[in-house]
């Protein structure tokens, strides 16, 4: 089965064109590199309704996985954590434990990140941390389990 995913690069410097995106566009190749057809990729800002309101219309269009890039850590902006909790129907606490936890081993950093994963409607939502660097090191940690999670979100019972 071929999963569909979107990508929203959360950022307000990014989005105002003060920078280029790069980590949006490094998930985007991941996600084609692995055979998932990319259907959304947008640059939103920091502004909690915004993010809320796209990850409601990626779900609501039954995209099977989102991921968001920035926004996670301790700047006074960043709230793609608290609008994703906002919009999820069930937490999805152990693949963020798994990030962290993994991605502890790299950098210590990696515990400054706030991010969340859930389950909204038939979309796995999953939040990255805005560096390209880190995008890479968060997708190589959920290969391993991803393609399970969305076929059992999909209904495919493979036991
Ligand atoms: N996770 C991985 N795997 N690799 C990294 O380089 N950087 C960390 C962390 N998670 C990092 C990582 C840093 S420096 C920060 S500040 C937080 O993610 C939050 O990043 P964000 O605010 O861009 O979301």
């Amino acid at each position: 089965m071929i999963f569909t995913a979107g990508v929203i690069t959360i950022s307000d410097r990014a989005s105002a064109g003060i920078y280029e995106d790069k980590s949006g566009k490094v998930l985007v190749d991941l996600l084609k590199d692995f055979d998932f057809e990319v259907k959304k990729y947008e640059i939103i800002s920091d502004d909690f309704d915004k993010i809320k309101e796209k990850l409601i219309k990626y779900s609501d269009e039954e995209i099977s996985l989102i991921l968001t890039s920035g926004g996670t850590g301790f700047a006074q902006r960043d709230i793609t954590p608290e609008a994703s909790l906002a919009v999820f129907d069930k937490r999805c606490p152990g693949i963020s434990e798994a990030i962290r936890n993994q991605s502890a081993k790299i950098t210590p950093m990696a515990y400054l990140s706030r991010a969340e994963a859930g389950i909204r409607n038939k979309s796995l939502i999953i939040n990255f941390p805005g560096s390209p660097k880190a995008c890479r090191e968060n997708f190589e940690i959920i290969k391993s389990f991803l393609i399970h999670g969305l076929e059992t979100i999909a209904g495919i019972d493979r036991h």
